[in-house]
């Protein structure tokens, strides 16, 4: 199958640490999808002429960008979005832990895996690191659902043996061999991948993060995905459960679970050593600014990132984040980076959610951009989704920075018109009336 859609087309074809240079954009361009793989990509008198009577899909005046990717979120707590008055312990308490309780039923846990995905697709977001729950069933209805539309998932059974309701933990061998199982069956199954998944330092033994660390000595290319300093009554907790240990790294360094497929969630109050061992090990660093906001946890240091050369990702940490739109999320990022008198560029917020976040994951040469090869996985942004975006884009020149700022700052669910995955729609916008 061989098509072509054309419209405005933005994406970063290659990793940079200044994003607001390096990107590409073409004013009516043309992207080719043969099967599900780009073929070509560029301006349209550049790439009509080699593809003589191709079916050409008119998105004229929208602008195209690559799939975003969501480095961090919890699958299970979409119902549980928005949950009232609570910084992280009490929140983990009385809303998530009783959420989380009913993934227990298979039917259930495929139930909300499919009200998820069709959450992400209608927010533009084609690959997320999404955290289950405890029980197994529910990161295999997750990458079930997944698996039927050729999506680039990363996904894991959550492990938690300690510090929690009883009937929400595991064993360390339960999560040692279901985590293996789990591997077994869907690792690099499609594009299906597997991040073994402590939920943070306080809820698992030293057996069970020592059974954890032996996983990643077996399985090299698995990620692992954690939380690490979020909240500073979770951090006194850590230090009061783990007293030797230098720093919270520490405590997951000292098992073998820090590398640099490590995706650690939040990271808000570090210590300038533990900055330097995470630039050291090149591992990942999830920005989740709506999280960060809602929980009342802090603000995330962008500079000390960039100082000590940590890769920075973009997160919704959906249902702590009250969003699933990374494009609303990059517009709290830069209220976060305001906070601090620092200017986010808005081509460096899109990187952090396209190119700088599949390079940050060893997986560019699949996602994250679109140069042919790549999978076809993008998104149709439509700068004209209300009253107030057409004012706005009208009335002011709009180069695409402009364009794509004033879009993270404004769109709701009607600014995104389409999404595609491996080159097949999975989400397309209802009519919009008159703008
Ligand atoms: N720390 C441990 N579990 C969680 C969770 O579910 N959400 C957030 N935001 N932080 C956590
Ligand atoms: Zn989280």
């Amino acid at each position: 199958m061989l098509y072509a859609i054309k419209a405005n087309i933005l994406h970063f074809p290659k990793t940079t640490l200044v994003p607001e240079e390096n990107y590409e954009y073409f004013e009516n361009g043309i992207l080719v999808i043969e099967n599900d793989k780009i073929k070509a990509v560029g301006h349209e008198n550049a790439i009509l002429p080699h593809f003589p009577n191709i079916r050409v899909i008119d998105e004229s005046g929208k602008l195209l960008v690559p799939g975003f990717i969501d480095t961090h979120l919890h699958f299970p707590q979409t119902e549980m979005i928005a949950s009232y008055g609570e910084q992280l312990l009490e929140w983990l308490e009385n809303y998530t832990f009783p959420t989380e309780r009913k993934f227990e039923q298979p039917e259930y846990a495929r139930f909300i895996a499919d009200k998820f995905l069709n959450q992400l697709w209608s927010n533009g977001t084609t690959t997320a690191l999404a955290y289950s729950t405890v029980h197994k069933c529910s990161a295999e209805a997750l990458f079930e659902k997944a698996l039927s539309k050729n999506m680039l998932m990363i996904t894991g059974k959550t492990c938690m043996d300690r510090h929690c309701p009883d009937w929400l933990q595991d064993t360390a061998e339960q999560a040692d061999t279901e985590t293996r199982e789990l591997i077994d069956k869907w690792h690099n199954h499609g594009r299906l991948k597997y991040a073994i998944t402590p939920r943070f330092a306080p809820t698992s033994t030293v057996e069970q993060l020592q059974r954890l660390g032996n996983i990643v000595n077996d399985h090299s290319d698995v990620f692992i995905q954690t939380h690490l300093s979020e909240n500073k009554d979770e951090i006194e907790w850590v230090k009061s459960l783990y007293p030797e240990c230098i720093d919270y790294l520490h405590v997951y360094e000292q098992f073998g679970l820090v590398n640099e497929r490590t995706v650690f969630g939040h990271c808000i109050h570090l210590e300038d050593h533990t900055w330097e061992r995470l630039g050291e090990l090149q591992s990942i660093i999830a920005f989740c600014p709506r999280s960060n906001l809602f929980l009342g946890s802090g603000l995330f240091e962008i500079a000390k990132a960039e100082e000590y050369k940590v890769p920075v990702t973009l997160a919704s940490d959906v249902g702590a984040g009250d969003s699933f739109s990374m494009l609303r999320t990059q517009g709290e990022a830069y209220k976060v980076c305001q906070l601090q008198h620092i200017k986010l560029h808005p081509f460096k917020g899109l990187y952090m959610m396209t190119q700088g976040s599949a390079h940050a994951l060893s997986l560019d040469h699949s996602i994250g951009n679109l140069n042919p090869g790549t999978h076809a996985d993008f998104t149709l942004l439509d700068p004209h989704f209300n009253a107030l975006s057409t004012l706005r884009m009208t009335s002011r020149a709009n180069t695409p920075d402009d364009t794509l700022f004033a879009l993270s700052m404004l769109s709701d669910e009607r600014t995104i018109a389409g999404t595609w995955i491996a080159g097949s729609p999975v989400y397309q916008r209802p009519n919009l009336g008159d703008n």
